[in-house]
């Protein structure tokens, strides 16, 4: 699903740039993929995409941790 429609940016891509540690935050999605730097529309949807990922992230981070721990 397109994010950003004024760069072309999908959920994907931003996920994607999250995941590979390319962008932690809404400044890293601005310089990297052009997120929210024209309109400015899809701020919201783009920081909530961001939150999730990261939050995601850091549970699955933790899940692997008490599984190396066991
Ligand atoms: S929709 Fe992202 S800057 Fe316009």
């Amino acid at each position: 699903m397109y994010v950003c429609l004024c760069k072309n940016i999908t959920c994907g891509q931003i996920r994607s740039a999250i995941e590979n540690g390319d962008a932690g935050n809404m400044r890293d999605l601005s310089q990297k993929l052009g997120v929210a730097t024209q309109c400015g529309k899809c701020g919201r949807c783009a920081r909530g995409i961001l939150q999730d990922t990261l939050t995601q992230r850091s549970q699955n981070d933790i899940q692997i941790e008490q599984v190396s721990a066991a």
